[in-house]
């Protein structure tokens, strides 16, 4: 993606100090930034802190004369490509809903050319506030872009709706408004992770996947405006926002999850590293050290794949194949086997646990090769391959 010119607004609210770190990640993705600040910001953390952070002077006042012209109130929000305003007060909200323009923060917002989005950040009270939820409303209705606000333990020691958003789901929730929405409205199946299979009741056979390109492929279908379920093996990872997530163990609890879903998506990509075996003679109890080591008998677990694939109304099937050797010609025979018309293929050792990915589209036209990348770019470049493929009429 392009480097994008950010305006962040910090209202006051003692969700400011999460603005520090949002700062950090739109500067370490290479985006130009510049903050502007309430007074009642100012309280919380110091112009200063954004200044360091971003690089770029801060403003708080509408009577500040440093811009050229002086037309602060202006210039500052007609070259941002998006204004975002996190933490987003209550009083904030409702100057916005309102086209107040009684400080620098919303008369900006008035005088923008951009989109503009919200992260609000109240105690629940405030945030359920009825006049509170009519600006919310209103808002929307706007075209202002809302993200969160959280549930959970608030600063004042409550616990309920009205927490800012941490700021990691902030910037992928601003980065995916510059996303096309490619898969708009499809409904897409997702799995991704290892799975696990169990020898007793403590022990188990899974694989080292961690689930990250499976994860990054959910986010990609969301910002492309898919409505994505992701059906995931035990990753230890957070959900991500605005999907549907179903956590599964074994390779039969996911296939059942995944045959549940399949007849409802446009979509099914299996990303999971799904365990082939599972253990016919599972003990019930933990099994002892001294009864001598037990001979484990491995029966076949169901291909999810496969079996979606071939089901009379399937949708349309992305496959993985995660090689150790021969990786196109052993992916192609797969793809074949499982009748996909589209298959990623990547080498095992290299992409397992991995950041980065170096994959290989496969499909009836051809290899289509991609650079290595970090695996959120991979999705992204899955994810245009695959819409431009569904755009395409079908074939008699
Ligand atoms: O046959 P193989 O396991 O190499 O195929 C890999 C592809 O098939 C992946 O897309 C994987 O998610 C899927 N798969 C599956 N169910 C299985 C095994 C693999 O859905 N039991």
């Amino acid at each position: 993606m392009t480097a994008k010119r950010i305006l962040l607004g910090v209202t006051g609210g003692v969700a400011a100090y999460k603005a520090a770190e949002l700062t950090r990640l739109f500067v370490k993705a290479g985006h130009h930034i510049e903050v502007v600040m309430t007074e009642a910001a100012t309280r919380f953390v110091t112009p200063l802190t954004f200044q360091a952070l971003s690089g770029h002077a801060v403003y708080t006042d509408l009577w500040d004369e440093r811009p050229a012209g002086g037309m602060a109130h202006i210039d500052l929000s007609r070259r941002a490509d998006l204004f975002l305003i996190a933490p987003a007060s209550a009083d904030t909200l409702f100057k916005l809903a309102h086209g107040a323009c009684d400080n620098l923060l919303s008369t900006l917002a008035a005088a923008r050319t951009c989109p503009l989005a919200v992260a609000p950040a109240m105690n629940r009270q405030m945030w359920e506030n009825a006049p509170n939820q009519r600006n919310i409303a209103t808002l929307k209705a706007d075209g202002v872009h809302v993200f969160g606000p959280a549930s959970g333990a608030q600063a004042c020691g409550e616990i309920g709706a009205g927490r800012m958003l941490e700021a990691a789901e902030i910037f992928e929730q601003a980065m995916a408004l510059f996303e096309e929405k490619r898969l708009q409205g499809r409904k897409v199946l997702i799995t991704a992770g290892p799975t696990y299979e169990p020898i007793d009741t403590v022990r188990g056979i899974t694989n080292i996947s961690s689930g990250k390109m499976g994860y990054a492929l959910a986010r990609a279908c969301r910002d492309a405006g898919a409505h994505v379920t992701l059906v995931s093996g035990p990753t230890g990872m957070p959900a991500p926002t605005g999907l549907t997530r179903i956590d599964v163990q074994s390779a039969r609890e996911m296939y059942d999850a995944v045959l549940q879903n399949a007849g409802k998506s446009d979509v099914f990509i299996a990303v999971a590293a799904v365990a082939d075996y599972r253990i016919k003679n599972r003990a019930e109890h933990k099994i002892k050290k001294g009864d001598g080591a037990p001979a484990l008998e491995l029966e076949e677990n169901p291909d999810i794949l496969a079996t979606v694939a071939s089901l009379p109304a399937a949708p349309f099937c992305v496959g993985f194949a995660a090689e150790s050797q021969h990786l196109l010609t052993f992916a192609e025979a797969k793809r074949q086997r499982k009748k996909l018309p589209l298959l990623v293929a990547n080498l095992a050792q290299q992409a397992m646990g991995a950041d980065d990915n170096e994959v290989t589209l496969l499909d009836d036209a051809g290899a289509h090769p991609l650079p290595v990348m970090g695996k959120p770019d991979v999705a992204r470049a899955i994810v245009q391959h695959l819409a431009a493929m569904l755009s395409q009429p079908s074939k008699p």
